[in-house]
């Protein structure tokens, strides 16, 4: 095998993986002025939808990420065809129970400047893409490369598998293999620091020996994508949605539109092998297996992909690696049941974590250690995610349970047959015994059982009403694990002395978000509008007031003397360390508002704000906080609360405030 040295130059940050999770990060380390550079090992960009859910928190990173969450917002399907869940015995049969997600307050933007969407995965890769190239990236591959030039800054080289890596003590050297006129061959590349983003299957995880903990293996499926604009007209007209949970006696399965006015779906349907094989959906088997489920054929249906794939429940056992040089995010890290939508935007938020970190580090603001509580955040969440999406994986399954046919009970079956008669019969006839049973658990749905005059069908349907009237059906919004989660040891000062009881152990019920400036937490939302700007009568949102652009803290107070005394403590204590600050003064009204230049002098980088309150009784911003006009409030880069002091009395604010920047930069 020919081996071809990549060049001497060494990168700070090399990403491998350019899914959903690597194009993020490197869009936002560019923006914080950190070079790097992606590898990936497909030689394109993969169409297969994925996922398709983006939470709010998600939106409001991609928010600052030039227009980002403006894009999606408006190619996204309008909302009317994705609010709702469906469950019938076929797409033109009986509905059983539908569910409507959004609520008329999940566009007033009162707890998040933005909505959540619904836009595939490849759709978003899309704009990534574009936005990486906005930003000077080039997508290459190897045949246009010449050979002794190594990996530049600001490049997506795709069609490069990561396939071993090699530590020293100055760094890292990855090699890839590659294909060149039909030929293998293999290139290195030396880097600072090297993130696997990689996904579920993580090469560069496995390559550490870091192992996954949680459950394997929960459940096998099939996903069919194909295309149809006459099922997406249909059910436009008929009954529009996002997912539809399909239960007849012939199949059952979960299907997902991606986007009905394009016919594009994802049908997902459980899978047995090794009585079933991977072979026995053909395009062909599995066009008659969906017009089962849509209960007659489609004239233009169009299969355009079936992949196998498997749900794990599963965290890594740890996130960094070789002195936090090889760092895991997103499915590298985590890989957790579909349901709820967590896995990309788990990922996403790993990247957001991570980015000011690296850059702080890479900038000499933070010393490496810093990494470390990357792995104590985002771990804690991943977990906390992992058990939420089982225990929604669960509520899914309230609902097939209900009609009398648990997926428990299918999985142990199989497990039985596989394991007892697995070893005599011979697998045609293991299949059909599988089939056979399987077929019996479906006559559960048949029509002359499941209705209100069968007194097993009627006490079904009853319970069924039950599930989704006490919202135990499976949810697609989480405002507290969404907006609310929050950090309890890693970069921040905690003040034990937290309101918000957000549990250790997730409820998968729709619990709404409460505001809280606990240390760790988001930084609550609030309309405000700037002094420099009030001619203008632009509002912007508290989560504005910290840059995306450089690795800034931002002190938050009232314009009142003994603040405007801890934020000149600030600065100086800034200064000292080299700690970018930017000081915010958020006044309650308009009346009064002034510059606060001679307060703060001589100190320059702060911005007047004004709240925009929705209405004369809804809460101030300090009201909004649980706190006083006397408090401080320190933000992160990533908009996480550090630090905050509630009633603003302290003796030696230079020496608190010391103190507060060395524990949440590990100095
Ligand atoms: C078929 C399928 C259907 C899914 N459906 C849903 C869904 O309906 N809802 C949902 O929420 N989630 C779904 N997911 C999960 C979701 O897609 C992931 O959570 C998400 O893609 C994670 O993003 P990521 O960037 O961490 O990893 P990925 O998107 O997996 O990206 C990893 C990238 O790394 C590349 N790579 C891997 N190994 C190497 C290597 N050695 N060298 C170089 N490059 C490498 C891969 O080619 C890939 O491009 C689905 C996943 C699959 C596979
Ligand atoms: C997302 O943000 C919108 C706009 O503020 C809000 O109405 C909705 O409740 C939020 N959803 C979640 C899950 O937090
Ligand atoms: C089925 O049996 C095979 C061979 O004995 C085994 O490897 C596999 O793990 C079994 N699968 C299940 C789901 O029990």
């Amino acid at each position: 095998m020919s081996k071809i040295n990549g060049g001497d130059s060494v990168l700070p940050v090399l990403i491998v993986g350019a899914g959903p999770v690597g194009l993020v990060l490197s869009i936002l380390l560019t923006k914080l002025g950190v070079k790097c550079a992606v590898l990936e090992k497909n030689k394109t960009f993969s169409k297969h939808p994925q996922a398709h859910f983006i939470n709010n928190r998600s939106m409001e990173v991609f928010r600052k990420i030039n227009g980002l969450a403006d894009e999606i917002m408006r190619s996204q399907p309008p909302v009317e065809f994705w609010r709702k869940f469906i469950y019938c015995t076929s797409l033109t049969g009986p509905i059983l129970g539908s569910v409507n997600h959004m609520q008329p307050q999940d566009f007033d933007r009162i707890v998040s400047p933005v909505s959540v969407a619904h836009f595939s995965q490849y759709k978003l890769i899309r704009l990534l893409i574009k936005q990486l190239e906005n930003i000077g990236f080039q997508i290459t591959s190897e045949e246009l490369r010449p050979d002794d030039v190594g990996l530049a800054e600001r490049e997506v080289l795709l069609g490069h598998e990561c396939t071993s890596i090699k530590t020293t003590d100055h760094g890292v050297t990855v090699t890839t293999s590659f294909l060149r006129e039909g030929k293998h061959m293999e290139k290195n590349f030396r880097c600072d620091f090297l993130i696997g983003t990689d996904g579920a299957g993580s090469t560069v995880r496995k390559l550490m020996s870091i192992d996954m903990s949680g459950e394997k293996n929960l459940q096998k499926l099939i996903s069919i994508h194909f295309m149809s604009q006459d099922l997406g007209q249909y059910l436009i007209n008929d009954r529009p949605g996002m997912l539809f949970f399909i239960f007849n006696t012939e199949a059952i399965g979960v299907l997902v539109a991606h986007d009905l006015k394009q016919g594009e779906f994802v049908l997902q349907v459980p899978f047995y092998p090794p009585q079933q094989k991977f072979e026995d959906f053909s395009f062909k088997m599995c066009e008659i297996l969906i017009f089962k489920l849509v209960g007659r054929e489609l004239a233009d249906i169009d299969v355009m992909d079936v992949k196998p794939w498997v749900m794990h429940a599963e965290v890594a056992e740890r996130f960094l690696s070789y002195n936090n040089r090889i760092i895991l995010a997103g499915d590298a890290a985590h890989r957790f049941p579909p349901a709820g939508g967590f896995g990309m935007n788990t990922g996403i938020q790993d990247a957001h974590n991570l980015a000011w970190k690296l850059a702080s580090v890479i900038n000499g603001i933070a010393p490496p250690s810093i990494l470390s509580t990357y792995e104590m955040e985002r771990k804690q969440i991943a977990r906390f995610n992992t058990a939420l999406s089982l225990q929604n994986f669960k509520a899914a399954m309230a609902v097939p349970a209900a009609l009398g046919l648990d997926p428990a009970i299918a999985n142990a079956v199989h497990k039985t047959i596989n394991n007892t008669v697995g070893s005599i019969l011979p697998s045609e006839l293991q299949r059909a015994f599988l089939d056979g049973i399987f077929r019996i658990g479906r006559a559960q749905l048949s029509d002359s059982l499941l209705n209100e005059n069968n007194p097993l069908g009627s006490r079904r349907l009853a319970k069924l009403r039950q599930i989704f009237e006490e919202g135990k059906s499976l949810q697609l919004q989480f405002p507290a694990e969404d907006l609310g989660f929050r950090y309890r040891e890693g970069a921040l000062v905690s003040d034990g002395n937290s309101l918000s009881s957000a549990s250790e152990t997730p409820t998968g019920q729709r619990r709404d978000y409460i505001p809280s400036t606990d240390p760790g937490s988001r930084l609550p939302h609030m309309k405000i509008q700037l002094l420099s700007e009030l001619t203008r009568r632009e509002t912007f949102s508290t989560l504005d007031l910290v840059s995306g652009e450089n690795v800034q803290f931002l002190l938050i107070i009232a314009p009142i003397e003994e603040s405007y005394n801890l934020a000149r403590a600030a600065f100086k204590v800034a200064e000292e360390l080299k700690v970018p600050l930017k000081v915010a003064v958020i006044w309650p009204t308009i009346d009064g508002i002034s510059r606060s230049e001679k307060a703060l002098s001589p100190w320059k980088n702060f911005v007047d704000a004004v709240e925009v309150k929705r209405s004369p009784s809804s809460p101030s911003w300090w009201d909004l906080c649980r706190m006083t006009d006397r408090g401080a409030i320190l933000v992160r880069p990533d908009e996480h609360i550090a630090w905050r002091e509630k009633s603003g009395t302290m003796n030696d604010p230079i020496y608190e405030l010391k103190k507060v920047f060395h524990v949440v930069l590990g100095l």
